[in-house]
């Protein structure tokens, strides 16, 4: 267990805040007064989603499932396990999907993926806070993000080490 201690700070909450609102205005910009889905990815994602929705102008749904590929280790498994993936019917909806951070990149392809494979969505973005792009394994790029990391193990607003810290407020890192 690492000791909230022995964590670096990265983003503090007001820079992390500053950030959500900018991609919020971004974000209503883009979509206007279009229903907008938002497919938020647990369970990392969940306050980024909340923080970010309150910017949200347009009408807007949120639609949560839950992915995982970390195990308690500091590497990405590479295989991604759809631990619940219902969805409502996405046939000619704006889709946006809300994620913490991508990695290597296989989470955010497979979800891109089944979504393309059962619906014909009348738009399909991804969003998401952190991008790691020096990891990336497989060919994909965030339509919007919000800052780009070095290959750094992060935890705090969402972010988990052996399901702990989700709850800090700031996004700090551990020496590995
Ligand atoms: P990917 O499939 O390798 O792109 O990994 C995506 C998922 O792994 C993210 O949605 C996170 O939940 C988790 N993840 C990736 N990097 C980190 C990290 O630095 N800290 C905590 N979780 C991470
Ligand atoms: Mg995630």
């Amino acid at each position: 267990m690492i000791k909230e201690t022995e964590l670096k700070m990265l983003f503090d909450s007001e820079t992390i805040q500053k950030k959500v609102a900018k991609l919020g205005e971004q974000l209503n910009n883009e979509y206007g007064d279009e229903i907008l889905y938002l497919i938020c990815v647990l369970k990392g994602s969940v306050m980024f989603l909340v923080d970010l929705s309150k910017h949200l102008k347009m009408p807007l749904r949120m639609e949560f499932i839950r992915l995982s590929s970390y195990g308690s280790d500091f590497t990405s498994s590479g295989k991604v396990n759809a631990v619940d993936i219902s969805l409502p019917d996405l046939n000619d909806k704006n889709v946006l999907i809300i994620e913490d951070i991508i990695d290597t990149g296989h989470t955010a392809k497979f979800l891109i993926d089944f979504i393309r494979h059962n619906f014909k969505t009348k738009s399909l973005k991804f969003c998401s806070l952190l991008d790691k792009k020096i990891k990336r394994e497989v060919e994909i790029d965030p339509d919007y993000y919000g800052f780009e990391i070095d290959d750094k193990f992060l935890v705090g607003y969402g972010l988990d080490y052996d399901g702990y810290y989700r709850n800090l407020p700031y996004i700090g890192y551990v020496e590995t």
